[in-house]
């Protein structure tokens, strides 16, 4: 009884914030386009359009890849070969926070995003471009 009276407020709640699915698929593609422009801040060491390597390795398949583990890729450094990472939205976001801090010794010189919506942006860019 009291499970279906709070089925029935989440779904005005719903109604009356006009969260319907073309809504919601809007912010998604909002949030996709904001990680987008982020990116450009990768652009110049890695490229996630094709799986070309640059200064850094390609994140086209990055997702559930080991950390270091990209085999075309040859300039991967021991601390970044040994971190024990594999790569998904959590370790990702770690990463990014502080590279440094999250990799001591890593090569990739890059001063992290410090803004959690940044953060959640970009990872959502990532994951669209991942290829399938
Ligand atoms: C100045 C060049 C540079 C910039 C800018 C840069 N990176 Fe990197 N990135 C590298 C290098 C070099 C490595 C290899 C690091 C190592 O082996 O320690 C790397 C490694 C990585 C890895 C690990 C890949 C793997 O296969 O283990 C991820 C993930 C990553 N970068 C994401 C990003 C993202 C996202 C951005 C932008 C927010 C970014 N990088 C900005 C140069 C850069």
């Amino acid at each position: 009884m009291s499970t279906l009276k709070s089925l029935a407020f989440a779904a005005a709640a719903v109604l009356f914030t006009g969260g319907l699915s073309g809504t919601a698929g809007a912010s998604q593609d909002d949030l996709i386009e904001a990680g987008r422009k982020v990116f450009n801040s990768c652009r110049a060491c890695h490229d996630i359009n094709t799986e070309k390597n640059k200064v850094g390795p390609e994140l086209k398949t990055l997702m559930g890849r080991r950390a270091g583990a990209l085999e075309s890729y040859t300039r991967f450094s021991d601390a970044m070969k040994n971190s024990g990472i594999v790569w998904d939205e959590a370790s990702l976001d770690k990463f990014l926070t502080n590279p440094r801090g999250a990799v001591p010794g890593t090569k990739m010189f890059f001063r992290g995003l410090k803004k959690e919506q940044q953060r959640k942006a970009i990872i959502a860019y990532i994951n669209s471009m991942q290829k399938k």
